[in-house]
């Protein structure tokens, strides 16, 4: 399936992508730190949005806690269930829930809440599935102020930006705070904690960006192919560089 919100990329690219992305030691850390600022008690359910492969499902498991992941693709959630059999995933829209009023301890949403219609209704439900004194971490990525090293540097803007705009809520994740405050959510901990990726394994990331800001007409074919040749020299000769500040924001039911 194709997301309609990233319309250049499909679930298998996209999965790619993660793998790559998740498997960097600091973005472990990172999940590991939205975990800890949930503050699940013993026992708990915490409930997963847009949990993709459902590779934070699987970890939080391992925190003794009921874990379910929730997902609207359900190519997602086919590869979820390939990875992790016998996990507890459901086929879902963020703005409704499969849980009943206040039945989690803690909700999790990672770079999702720029992809939702409407982020308000999902964090009203948030609140509904939350118990009070539940907790909320939303973390992603602030597609605006993406950093990738080039010897074309207004071009790489251009990119950015116009990968951005493809997007329905690319700036969000510096409006999590606000937006939590908006909903009525208390006690909150705001993190930014940048992400660098040298790997060449991560070359399709700027790829895609810059096939997308052609697509948008944004940028001309030869501007596209030029750029994607750099950054593909700079994957070969260990040149490439992108820094990815991430947003982490937790609050109380
Ligand atoms: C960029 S992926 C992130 C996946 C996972 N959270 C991770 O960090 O690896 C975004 C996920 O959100 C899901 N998604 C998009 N819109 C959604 C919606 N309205 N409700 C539930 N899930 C949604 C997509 O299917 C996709 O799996």
């Amino acid at each position: 399936m194709t997301d309609t919100h990233t319309a250049y990329i499909d679930t298998g690219t996209l999965v790619r992508q993660l793998d790559a992305a998740e498997a960097v030691p600091a973005a472990a850390r990172l999940r590991a730190r939205s975990y800890q600022l949930l503050r699940l008690p013993p026992d708990a359910t915490v409930v997963d949005v847009g949990c993709g492969t459902a590779r934070a499902v699987t970890e939080l498991a391992g925190y003794a806690v009921h874990a379910i992941g929730v997902d609207l693709d359900p190519a997602m959630l086919a590869a979820a269930r390939r990875r992790f059999p016998g996990i507890d995933v459901r086929a879902a829209d963020a703005a409704e829930l499969p849980l009943g009023d206040g039945q989690a301890n803690g909700y999790r949403a990672d770079k999702v809440y720029h992809l939702l219609p409407d982020p308000e209704a999902a964090l009203a439900e948030a609140r509904r599935v939350l118990a009070p004194g539940g907790r909320i971490t939303l973390l992603g990525q602030d597609w605006d102020t993406l950093v990738i090293d080039s010897d074309q540097p207004e071009l790489t803007r251009r990119i950015v930006h116009a990968r951005a705009d493809t997007l329905p809520h690319p700036r969000i994740a510096r409006a999590y705070r606000n937006l939590l405050l908006d909903a009525g959510f208390h006690d909150i901990d705001i993190e930014v904690h940048t992400l660098v990726f040298t790997d060449p394994a991560m070359l399709p990331m700027p790829v895609g960006h810059a096939t997308a800001a052609h697509q948008a007409g944004a940028i001309t074919r030869d501007e596209a192919d030029n750029w994607i040749s750099e950054q593909t020299r700079r994957a070969h000769d260990n040149r490439l560089l992108v820094a990815i500040p991430m947003f982490l924001v937790a609050a109380t039911r």
